[in-house]
């Protein structure tokens, strides 16, 4: 109204300039903005990471991943059986033993707490759910590093892979379908796969992380774990500045045989997941790491900010990126939710 007083100087739009392209018309009613959402996050895609306990009867809340629990061996199989009524993918399983050795022996003890967990899962849903296992020593070395030491104290590579090949013959053994690598050192994919094939179990596919950094994130996982590591994990994982290095790690694991790459963490690596999407051949997955959880729900847990409607933003801008898969600690709940959305 141009009486208003408010509105002097105020020029109506010139006729000229009224826009020719109206994107606001395809945002004009939630069944619309439904209708032409160009990235929908589905149940399947969801990978749920967890963790077992040697020595609990009952579940343990993990104080800096609130709603996250150390499992026992028995709760551990109602957890797996929740998660294949939510209709996630897969489960994605950490163990932590009682008693740790400077080489992490109890990882690849068939009767160690983490295959253990796997093999109790498998007989809760056999098939339903894809079973993963971390295949990694930092939980089970009594120095937190996820390797053996040489004298000196530095993490030895090449001692160390052959100890991931004999966990993840006995991850197999125990009924994983999938084991997973997370250790960053060098060659380990190859060695893996070539244990695995050698030792009968060619079908039990490898998800390699590939892009994985040094990140201060880990923080409240190192407690889901009680990992006793001082110092850092910066001279095997990857340094957070550089992303075409994550690129050549991926093309790294991919020609050593990996099924599926992961890029860790999420959020904060968007860049590089978009690069590793760009050019894999094999599904590409993306980890939402504990940090990434225990921020969204500290600060939820404040009011200040929409716990629910940042954890379905929070997931559909990783898949947005690029991610196929997405491991979260959310992955029963996120489940539930894409589901009322649809
Ligand atoms: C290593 C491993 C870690 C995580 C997954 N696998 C810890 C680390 O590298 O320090 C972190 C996961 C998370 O923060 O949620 N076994």
């Amino acid at each position: 109204d141009a009486s208003d007083p408010r509105m002097a100087g105020v020029k109506p739009l010139p006729e000229g300039l009224r826009p020719v392209s109206r994107p606001r018309r395809l945002r004009t009613t939630p069944a619309m903005r439904r209708m032409v959402a160009e990235t929908r996050v589905a149940p399947a895609q969801l990978m749920l990471p967890a963790f077992v306990k040697e020595g609990i009867d009952s579940p343990v809340e993990i104080t800096s991943l609130p709603g996250q629990f150390q499992h026992s061996t028995e709760s551990i199989k109602e957890l797996a059986t929740q998660a294949a009524e939510a209709g996630i993918g897969g489960i994605d399983l950490f163990g932590i033993p009682e008693h740790k050795d400077e080489i992490g022996s109890q990882a690849w003890d068939l009767k160690g707490i983490l295959n253990a967990g796997i093999s109790a899962v498998r007989e809760a849903v056999g098939d339903d759910l894809v079973i993963c296992a971390d295949t990694c020593l930092d939980e089970f070395t009594d120095h937190g590093h996820c390797g053996a030491l040489t004298p000196d104290g530095r993490v030895d590579n090449d001692s160390t892979v052959p100890l991931y090949a004999a966990m993840a013959v006995s991850q197999a053994r125990a009924g994983a379908h999938m084991v997973s690598p997370s250790g960053m050192m060098d060659g380990q994919i190859a060695v893996i796969r070539d244990t695995l094939d050698r030792e009968g179990f060619t079908d039990v596919s490898i998800m390699a992380y590939s892009a994985k950094y040094a990140s201060a994130f880990f923080g409240p996982f190192r407690d889901a774990v009680n990992c006793s590591l001082k110092g850092d994990r910066k001279t095997y994982q990857q340094d957070p500045p550089n992303r075409r290095e994550g690129l050549r790690e991926t093309l790294l694991d991919l020609a050593e045989g990996a099924d599926l790459v992961m890029v860790k963490p999420a959020s904060h690596y968007l860049d590089v997941l978009s690069d590793v999407a760009e050019v894999s051949q094999v599904p590409v997955a993306a980890y939402q790491v504990s940090g990434e959880y225990a921020m969204l729900e500290a600060a939820a847990a404040n009011g200040w900010i929409d716990r629910r409607r940042c954890i379905g933003e929070s997931l559909t801008s990783i898949v947005r990126a690029g991610a196929d898969l997405v491991l979260t600690y959310w992955a029963i709940e996120a489940a539930q939710m894409f589901r009322e959305d649809l």
